[in-house]
């Protein structure tokens, strides 16, 4: 047997043994808004592009699909999207397919495919999920150049590869296990009994113990299996990772949770930094600066990434940079994710009562609250049914907030325009708004 079709049916055991995850079918993902968003594709588009779409009539594919945990996600995330799941082991496809049916997501098919050969499919996507599933390739290079064959030319790639830095304790465990004969064959319950009596019988301070056993291993057998006697989990660098892109010829968008890999939250004061390491920090790549955060602090076990074909960027020009004009002729979003009757509930109560919003308890990308006044909520209010012209939102706080409280003198529509415009600002940045001018250049 050769190498490539030892691990594929080493991996494919380990999965129809034990279908990954093993969430129960019923269990809805409403309430991870932070995980809706991210399986957005206006989200990744947006930050790409600058660009707002619909996802009406787009098709996405998870690939790796598993048991259709993350296709249930997408389905929700991407209203009228049709959702196509492809996975080699066939009783995780079976799970998937009556996950989404146990749902009434109709538009939805499943099929069992190696990932490698998805042009056999005869389709083309709009988006394509490879979520913890590159890692158990035996070449994850030609397994993302066989996806990115499907891959329609402005449509984006979600994958994520294991971080080497940050699971070294683990990788040494699946070593260890290794040695030991307990991975020879598909792990079961005599191997699971093994693992857990001999990391039971350590001493707390022996470092593999002290470093990753979590009382969840005790119970959880697909937790134990993920981590201590995985059959193909492979780690990566930052480095490997922009290199495996390279050999793919595909683009880099950004981390998925690029809010959490910002060096400038490393320090305790970043504008107290000696200056010489400033310019070096300015000077670098953002492969480099990402590769300098995690030699820094390796949290992240994911190098969790957008990526794309070369030069789909459509050119836009950072909020930041906007002129009077191209705010003038801005059109403001609210993201998709937040348009829904529980938001909107809550922030006319916020309104009726005069309390803050908390924006911030839905998902936050800083360590600050994000709080909105109840003043700057009615405001915003429209925004939850449909987008709103930047005018328009100017003079609904022009009749909100008529009169500057201290002087008691009009607001002039400047003093409007300048304090939606720093909100919209602040707001875009954070990701809850998303801004598109009519003005070109
Ligand atoms: C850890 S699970 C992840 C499942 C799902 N993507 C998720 O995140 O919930 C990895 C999945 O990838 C599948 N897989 C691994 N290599 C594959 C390949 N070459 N082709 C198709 N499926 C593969 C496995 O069968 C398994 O269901």
């Amino acid at each position: 047997m050769n190498p490539t079709t030892n691990t594929h049916s080493k991996v494919r055991q380990m999965h129809d043994a034990e279908p990954y995850p093993n969430i129960p079918i019923a269990t809805l993902p409403q309430d991870n808004l932070i995980d809706l968003y991210l399986y957005n594709l206006v989200t990744s588009y947006y930050l790409r592009n600058r660009q707002v779409i619909s996802t009406q009539g787009k098709v996405i594919l998870d690939a790796g699909c598993g048991t259709g945990y993350k296709c249930l996600n997408l389905a929700f995330a991407n209203p009228g999207a049709k959702i196509v799941g492809v996975d080699f082991s066939e009783p995780s496809i079976a799970i998937a397919r009556e996950r989404l049916q146990y749902h009434n997501i109709a538009d939805a098919e499943f099929h069992v495919l190696a990932l490698e050969n998805l042009p056999s499919l005869g389709l083309q996507f709009d988006y394509i999920n490879i979520d913890e599933v590159l890692y158990f390739l035996p070449d994850p290079v030609a397994g993302l150049q066989a996806v990115k064959t499907v891959l329609r030319p402005d449509g984006i790639i979600r994958t994520n590869f294991h971080s080497s830095l940050q699971r070294f304790v683990y990788y040494r465990a699946q070593e260890l296990f290794s040695l030991l004969g307990l991975t020879e064959s598909s792990p079961d319950k005599a191997e699971f009994d093994l693992t857990r009596g001999i990391m039971h019988a350590l001493k707390e301070d022996v470092f593999l113990k002290s470093m990753i056993w979590k009382p969840q291993f005790q119970t959880d057998d697909q937790m134990l299996l993920q981590n201590f006697l995985n059959r193909g989990d492979k780690g990566w660098t930052i480095s490997q990772l922009f290199s495996a892109l390279r050999d793919a010829d595909l683009e880099f968008i950004s981390m998925v949770n690029w809010w959490q890999w910002d060096l400038t939250q490393l320090f305790q004061n970043f504008d107290d930094l000696p200056v010489d390491f400033m310019i070096r920090l300015a000077e670098m790549s953002t492969e480099e600066q990402l590769h300098l955060f995690e030699l820094f602090h390796p949290i992240h076990r994911l190098l969790d990434i957008w990526c794309g074909h070369p030069d789909a960027a459509q050119s836009s020009m950072p909020v930041f940079q906007w002129t009077v004009e191209h705010w003038q002729q801005a059109t403001v979003h609210l993201h998709p994710q937040f348009c829904t009757p529980m938001i909107r509930d809550e922030m006319v109560d916020a309104i009726i009562q005069q309390h803050t919003f908390d924006l911030g308890r839905y998902f936050r990308m800083t360590n600050e609250p994000v709080t909105l006044d109840s003043t700057i909520a009615a405001c915003l209010l429209p925004l939850v049914e449909s987008p709103q012209p930047m005018l328009a939102l100017v003079q609904r706080w022009q009749q909100i907030q008529p009169l500057h409280p201290l002087t008691l003198e009009s607001i002039t529509e400047w003093e409007a325009f300048d304090r939606i415009k720093d909100l919209l600002v602040y707001l875009e940045e954070l990701g809850y708004v998303l801004l598109e001018t009519g003005r070109s250049g």
